[in-house]
């Protein structure tokens, strides 16, 4: 039977709320995924760095530039065995500097994506997709990336709408 792996990347702690920085226990993506489960039968992964970016926001901003800036691929604290019984896999980051974090780059380019779809979702303030969907074809080349949904990530909460029609338009519900 088909089945569907929603990876996701999220960091709680300190983040940018329209104008404010507030700590939160539960990121944006996170709080987006959160609703999604309730919508679809569907795994679940967390994407998670061996050694997280700091829970202070400006300094998580230059750990996350120095890392795209020098391409690196973070070691994660947990890889699935295999995803071969997905034929499906929804993806959901936030914008890091026009793109995924490096941490999404290192989970894309463990697995062969030959033949699976994969559904961008990217929460942001403002950059919309940035350039992630095009890198997530060159970092998986062989799936069907399909068109992304992006997310204001401070309106995480009020995303279920936009996300139901995504999924129903990708005829997964
Ligand atoms: C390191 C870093 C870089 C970011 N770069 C961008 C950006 O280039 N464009 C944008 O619209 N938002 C950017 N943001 C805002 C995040 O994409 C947004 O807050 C997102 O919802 C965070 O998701 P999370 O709480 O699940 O980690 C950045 C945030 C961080 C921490």
């Amino acid at each position: 039977m088909a089945k569907t792996l929603i990876a996701f990347f999220s960091r709680a702690d300190e983040n940018y709320f329209g104008g404010a920085m507030r700590y939160v226990k539960t990121g944006n993506t996170e709080i987006v995924v959160n609703g999604m489960k309730e919508m679809l039968p569907a795994d679940t992964f967390k994407i998670e760095m061996k050694e997280p970016y700091s829970p202070v926001y400006m300094t998580c901003i230059d750990q996350a530039k120095k890392d795209l800036k020098n391409n690196v691929r973070p070691e994660l604290t947990a890889y699935p065995d295999s995803l071969d019984e997905y034929d499906t896999v929804i993806l959901a980051y936030p914008n890091y500097w026009g793109t995924m974090p490096m941490a999404v780059f290192t989970f894309l380019e463990r697995y062969d994506f030959t033949g699976k779809k994969i559904l961008p979702l990217c929460t942001n303030e403002g950059s919309g997709m940035g350039h992630s969907e095009s890198d997530i074809r060159k970092a998986a080349p062989g799936a069907e990336v399909k068109k992304g949904l992006a997310i204001t990530g401070s309106r995480a909460a009020n995303a279920g709408g936009a996300v139901k029609k995504w999924l129903a338009d990708n005829n997964l519900i």
